[in-house]
């Protein structure tokens, strides 16, 4: 059974290959990501809670986190296996996860620079109700500004505004670098597979290289 956790800075690439690997695989696409946003776009309760953060680009609470993490991963869809898209993002939310018995099979880093972050951040546009990415030059729809699928309209996130893309830069370096780390050294105490793959190559390269150690 495949239990996947995807890393890697925001904008690295880890929306679009959860979505090849998890067509691939056919398991489902845990993105907590897109579950904040949904909330905020309910403005329910926990959308409320979370709201600012996501739009200064800082973190949502480990308790949060792992909360909406065992709702998700105890529905049926979850029982043959899934993958994280980010989803984890602090030692805590690893030592959590520990804790709740949510043991990866591969922890898969995609390794990029800052200056191409930027570069696809500013270019990127997401169909809000299924959270598929696309860019404007590297991964254009087929018609203008509208979703592949659906043909409803794509929108800019909130989130990737210049500055406050820096800032998620920073946290990433200052909250989730630990955990390659923390899972390199479990990785090497137990059977998790740490794979790290050059993400500044063409989406399609990117998935090939990942696949080969799936
Ligand atoms: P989240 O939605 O998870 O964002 P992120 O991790 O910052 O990552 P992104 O979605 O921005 O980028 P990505 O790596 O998925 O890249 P993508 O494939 O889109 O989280 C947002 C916020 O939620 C956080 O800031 C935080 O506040 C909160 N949050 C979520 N989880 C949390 C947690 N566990 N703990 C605490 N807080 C949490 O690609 C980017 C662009 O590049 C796209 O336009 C794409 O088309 C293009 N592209 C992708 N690959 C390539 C390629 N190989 N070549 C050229 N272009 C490419």
């Amino acid at each position: 059974m495949n239990k996947i956790l995807l890393l890697g800075p925001p904008g690295a690439g880890k929306g679009t290959q959860a979505d090849l690997i998890c067509n691939f695989l056919k398991i489902p696409k845990i993105s907590t990501g897109d579950m904040l946003r949904e909330a905020i776009a309910s403005r329910n309760a926990l959308g409320q809670k979370v709201s600012g953060i996501m739009k200064s680009g800082k973190l949502v609470s480990d308790e949060i986190i792992i909360e909406l993490i065992l709702d998700r991963i105890a529905q049926p869809d979850c029982e043959l296996g899934f993958l994280f898209d980010g989803g984890i993002r602090t030692v805590g939310q690893g030592n959590l996860c520990e804790v709740n018995n949510i043991k990866f099979t591969h922890v898969i880093e995609i390794q990029v620079t800052d200056a191409v972050i930027i570069d696809r951040m500013s270019g990127r546009r997401v169909h809000p109700g299924s959270g598929r990415n696309y860019h404007l030059i590297y991964q254009p729809p087929k018609q203008g500004g509208l979703d592949d699928v659906t043909g409803e309209p794509l929108i800019q996130r909130d989130d990737d505004k210049p500055e406050t893309v820096k800032h998620r830069l920073n946290v990433y370096q200052e909250e989730t670098k630990p955990l390659v780390d923390y899972y390199q050294l479990k990785a090497d105490q137990s059977s998790l597979k740490y794979i790290s793959i050059n993400g500044a190559q063409d989406v399609e390269k990117v998935f090939e290289d990942i696949n080969q150690h799936l």
